[in-house]
């Protein structure tokens, strides 16, 4: 049981084909590629890792309940710790690899495929808003093939790994460079996915003055040296691990004709509600109520009435035409078919 601190992040879209999938997968939700990976600073599942692994992480403790009303700290309630490993980052570059980098032991975590993390749980549902409580920790999506045991793998001059502390990472054509300190070298590394499916190549190199000799090692892991060379290693990584995983249970959302009841639900699993409001009240974009059939003045100074075409048209082509006071370029372009741009209209034509 760990502690850690929370972060906020936005999700901005999802995209749903005709008929939403219960579970989010990634051929419903593509994510990052290997020209733009997608990198998210995250809570994280412990799974069954060996104590050893997450030998640098401390211990959460039971803290007195605290109320943000009066200030004060409980003297009868407490708060338990979060099941859960804080301070991972967790990388997706495509179908074929995510993997979590933690920051506290400096080594790779899990690495797993076809899927990256279901945030619900930390974010919030689009449904309900907020977060669930007392449980920060995002699911894994997909199959997981990976997850680290034993020691830290690194060894420096014929030396396992004794103390690590962490210093940042940079992107390099998009990819983390993970960088630490290890007994006071500085070493980085990179992780890419292997050639065949469900393999690793573990990139480390020593970038100071004087290469070191580097040498990795694995307990109950099945791995090649690629190559080595002095202050550089190259390792491929084989399966060692499996495990199948879904995230939140998501509704499913069929339509067959479009009606103003699914465009309802899109407003909200697309995050529109994140800049429309239903009640009148501005956020970044303008409210839904009211909208249909009013005069819109455009940037230009030209008006134009919110028919369908014109509210169609918004939705499908964010930039077709921007509106007096509002921020263009805003609003994403959304991955929607027809029948879901209509049920949308239909949706915000109710909104009167
Ligand atoms: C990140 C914020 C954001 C999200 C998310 C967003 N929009 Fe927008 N939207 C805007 C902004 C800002 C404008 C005005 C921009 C402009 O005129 O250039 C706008 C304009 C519109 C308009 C035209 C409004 C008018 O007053 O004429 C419609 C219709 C619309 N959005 C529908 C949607 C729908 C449907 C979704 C979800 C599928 C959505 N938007 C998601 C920010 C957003």
């Amino acid at each position: 049981m760990i502690l850690g601190t929370t972060l906020s992040f936005v999700i901005a879209a999802s995209s749903l084909a005709d008929e939403v999938a219960s579970y989010l997968t990634f051929d419903n939700q593509p994510l990052g590629s290997e020209e733009k990976p997608l990198v998210v600073r995250t809570y994280l599942p412990s799974l069954d890792l060996d104590t050893v692994v997450l030998s640098n992480h401390g211990t959460g403790k039971k803290t007195p309940r605290y109320s943000a009303k009066t200030g004060l700290l409980s003297s009868s309630s407490e708060d338990q710790p979060i099941a859960g490993i804080p301070a991972g980052i967790a990388v997706n570059i495509g179908k074929k690899l995510s993997y979590v980098w933690d920051t506290t032991e400096c080594r790779l975590l899990y690495a797993w495929n076809n899927g990256f993390l279901d945030m619900e749980s930390y974010w919030g549902s689009p449904e309900q808003g907020s977060r669930k409580k007392n449980d920060y920790v995002p699911r894994l999506i997909g199959n997981l093939f990976y997850q680290a045991k034993g020691a830290h793998p690194l060894m420096i001059n014929g030396k396992p790994v004794q103390n690590i502390q962490y210093k940042g990472h940079r992107r390099v054509d998009g990819l983390p460079v993970f960088t630490y300190l290890a007994d006071g070298h500085p070493i980085e590394t990179e992780i890419e996915a292997g050639d065949s499916a469900q393999t690793l190549r573990l990139i480390f190199r020593s970038p100071g003055p004087d290469p070191l000799k580097l040498d990795f090692q694995a307990a109950n892991t099945a791995f090649e040296i690629a190559s080595k060379d002095a202050g550089a290693l190259k390792v491929l990584v084989r399966p060692n691990a499996s495990g199948s995983f879904t995230g939140y249970k998501k509704e499913v959302i069929t339509i067959d004709t479009a009606n103003a009841e699914a465009g309802k639900k899109l407003y909200t699993s697309f995050g529109c509600s994140a800049c429309h409001t239903t009640d009148g009240s501005r956020n970044h974009g303008p409210s839904f109520q009211g909208l249909s059939g009013a005069m819109r003045e455009l940037l230009d100074g030209t008006k134009v009435k919110a028919d369908a075409d014109y509210l169609a048209e918004s939705i499908k082509n964010p930039n077709a035409k921007h509106i007096k006071g509002f921020p263009a370029g805003m609003m994403p372009a959304y991955p929607l078919n027809d029948k879901q741009i209509e049920s949308l209209v239909l949706y915000i034509q109710t909104l009167k």
